[in-house]
């Protein structure tokens, strides 16, 4: 009795090895199935990248993105034209007279303001006035800019303002040529 006992529970090293592996495969199997069934999965919802409709909606998506991407900290600031900073900025009040704003176009709105003078009405524009922002609202805007933009709208309500060309003589190019030097040794290197 006591014999047939033990032969049950026994094992021979065969089937010891068997049930390990066996032991092993199971869970394995398991997860290859799992794994080849979120593939699947995945390739199924895959978008559809090989149509050029479907690449252009991926560079429209990105678009905005990849234009930050393309911005260059160190590169010299390039100043907007006047009409770009009004359509951006500005346009927002003055092309349809919010908040008493003087309009874009209209002599009438204007004809008060353009006797204080090209400069105190960039001054005003930069530091802002009653309802009229500190530059427009958007603090980015540079003076060049802000000015252009005001030589842009003044000019369309008959105004006969220059838009300033050059960055003001306040910023020397001087700092930018120990950078220029760094640049170059590192180019060197
Ligand atoms: C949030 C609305 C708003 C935005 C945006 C805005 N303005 Fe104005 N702006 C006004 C209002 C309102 C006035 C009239 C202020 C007053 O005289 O009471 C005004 C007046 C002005 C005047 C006349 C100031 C004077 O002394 O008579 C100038 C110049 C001007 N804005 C330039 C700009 C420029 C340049 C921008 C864009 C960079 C801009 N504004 C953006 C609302 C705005």
């Amino acid at each position: 009795m006591a014999d047939s006992h033990a032969k049950m529970t026994q094992a021979t090293p065969q089937e010891v090895i068997i049930s390990v592996v066996a032991g092993l495969l199971a869970p394995l199997l398991a997860i290859f199935l799992v794994v080849q069934l979120v593939l699947s999965i995945q390739e199924e919802h895959k978008p559809d990248t090989s149509s050029e409709a479907a690449q252009k909606a991926t560079l429209k998506r990105i678009k905005p993105f990849a234009q930050l991407a393309a911005l260059d900290a160190n590169a010299p600031r390039v100043e907007k034209a006047g009409q770009e900073v009004y359509d951006a900025v500005c346009s927002s009040c003055h092309s349809t007279g919010a908040l008493g704003a003087p309009k874009f176009d209209s002599r009438g709105d204007w004809a008060g303001r353009l006797g204080q003078g090209y400069d105190t009405l960039i001054k005003h524009a930069i530091e802002g006035i009653r309802q009229m922002p500190a530059r427009g609202g958007d603090s980015d805007l540079s003076d060049i800019e802000v000015a252009r933009a005001v030589a842009y709208m003044a000019n369309s309500a008959g105004a006969k303002f220059k838009e300033p060309a050059a960055p003001a003589p306040v910023e020397p190019a001087k700092p930018a040529e120990p950078a220029k030097a760094v640049t170059a040794e590192v180019k060197k290197q």
